[in-house]
């Protein structure tokens, strides 16, 4: 899929773009073509439009080569920020089978509202796409051994969410067996939040985030801390408390302290401050923004203040693990921090990506290099690779589970060729058990514990790859 940073996507281009005849008749108003592009899966960026709309104009190719062509010179002609990638054949119940160029910007900002909107359905003139030939069947990997056990000789984790209450399931044994029988490293996917941990403004609540940590320790995992401070998962005594930004430092400086400072060096590492950013740079995101302006450095200066240098402090965030505006806007910032003194230790990426549209490895690369130079780790953090959108009601087919398994084994590769990169995690690890739904099947094993193509494509890839570093 071709993916070219693209020069401009200002309202008047989409407005452009968007006329009536790239509209599908019954999808004319652009807040159901937003919902009908989201609920299609296609919008990787964010839940609802707000930050990235596609506008797209048809393009009339006769192929995937000549879409890409005509997209990315679609994407030069334009001055500014944004991305444009050439989009397959919308196979969706109102699919047609025409190529669109995508181009993701910020239109409007308007939450909810797409204008601009998806404009590349039509249902005349359907150009079949060239087939992309099947990924090859992974072979399984040599019996016994396990992703940990093929990942002990790279100095690269291999990492998992892992989350409190199925831990402890009696009623489902396997989630505990398999977590800890694969994984070296695991990270709370809920348990040590804000919102579960501190419910009250004098009340801390240890027991689920304690259970991951023990859990963890009995097993020979590491532990990685998640999250310290975000605008989402908060209790309600802090999103409803009005307070002033002194205090809000003050809470803020009190949470860090105590959290940190309870675990120590039983936590490799922290984020300390989780999805901060959007495309344009710092984003509101109360309680914290912009009501403490300086309020990531506040929260960096406190996890070192109370954790000392063994304690590694990450910022986190997702869509900004390429080279892309968002990803612009994070690496300007920490490398403000670097300069200013501010202790950081690395960036994590999450990687919540989809087989259908996806970042390029090269520009993958190229973003944990210019961190490299800063002196800055790169995790990937939250690595899940939806098969198939979500809401499709399309089944995981076997070619695509082999797709999926070599996406999976390519996004290790990068992150084994690049020194900086020392963890490789994926959130959560059974389609069983997953936020994106089981029907997206975005994991390594399946429903039923079986491991998945994807889980063979890593062993094999670690088993295959010289190690360079421990
Ligand atoms: O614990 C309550 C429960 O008491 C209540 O009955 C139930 C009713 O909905 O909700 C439960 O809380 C849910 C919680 O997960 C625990 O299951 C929340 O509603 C739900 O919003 C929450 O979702 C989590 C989400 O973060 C919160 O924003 C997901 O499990 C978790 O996978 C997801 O993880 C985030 C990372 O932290 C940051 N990066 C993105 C990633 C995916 O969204």
């Amino acid at each position: 899929m071709a993916r070219t940073r693209f020069a401009a996507v200002l309202a008047a281009t989409c407005a452009a773009l968007a006329t009536a005849s790239f509209y599908d008749a019954s999808y004319s108003a652009p807040a159901q073509m937003c919902d009908k592009y989201v609920e299609l899966g296609y919008n990787e960026l964010s839940a609802s439009c707000q930050n990235a709309v596609a506008c797209s104009g048809l393009l009339n190719a006769t192929s995937l080569a000549d879409c890409e062509a005509k997209c990315d010179a679609q994407a030069a002609a334009a001055p500014g920020t944004g991305e444009a990638a050439c989009v397959g054949v919308d196979t969706g119940p109102r699919g047609n089978g025409n190529w669109g160029c995508y181009l993701k910007s910020r239109c409007d900002g308007k939450p909810g509202r797409c204008s601009g909107s998806w404009c590349g359905y039509r249902r005349e003139g359907v150009v079949p796409p060239s087939p992309t030939p099947p990924a090859p069947p992974v072979p399984p990997s040599p019996p016994g051994v396990t992703l940990r056990q093929a990942a002990a000789s790279h100095g690269v984790f291999i990492g998992t969410a892992t989350n409190a209450g199925y831990l402890a399931d009696p009623a489902d044994p396997k989630y505990k067996l398999v977590e800890q029988a694969q994984f070296d490293l695991v990270t709370a996917e809920n348990a040590c939040k804000v919102g579960p941990i501190h419910p009250e403004r004098d009340t801390y609540d240890w027991k689920g985030c304690d259970s991951v940590f023990d859990a963890a320790e009995m097993a020979n995992q590491t532990v990685r801390g998640h999250n310290l401070c975000w605008h989402t998962q908060n209790p309600s005594w802090l999103t409803n408390g009005n307070f002033t930004a002194p205090e809000l430092v003050a809470i803020l400086e009190e949470h860090i302290t105590t959290v940190v400072g309870r675990y120590g060096t039983r936590a490799y590492c922290w984020d300390v401050v989780n999805e901060a950013f959007d495309n344009n740079g710092l984003k509101t995101s109360p309680p914290w923004y912009p009501a403490v302006p300086d309020y990531i450095d506040v929260a960096f200066k406190a996890a070192r203040k109370v954790g000392g240098a063994k304690v590694k402090l990450f910022y986190n965030d997702y869509s900004a693990d390429a080279v892309n505006s968002k990803s612009d806007a994070i690496f300007k910032y920490v490398q403000g921090m670097v300069q200013r003194g501010i202790p950081i230790d690395g960036v994590g990426l999450q990687f919540h990506w989809s087989l259908a549209n996806h970042d390029t490895l090269e520009s993958v690369a190229s973003n944990m290099a210019r961190l490299d130079k800063l002196g800055l780790e790169v995790h990937i953090t939250e690595l899940d690779i939806k098969c198939t959108p979500k809401g499709s009601g399309k089944p995981c087919t076997p070619q695509l589970l082999n797709a999926q398994a070599k996406l999976y084994a390519d996004i290790l590769r990068t992150c084994l060729d690049a020194p900086n990169c020392k963890s490789f995690e994926v959130w959560g690890f059974t389609d069983r058990h997953t936020w994106i739904g089981t029907a997206s099947a975005p994991l390594l094993f399946d429903a039923d514990y079986n491991p998945k193509p994807a889980a063979f494509a890593l062993i094999n890839e670690l088993l295959n790859t010289t190690a360079t570093r421990v």
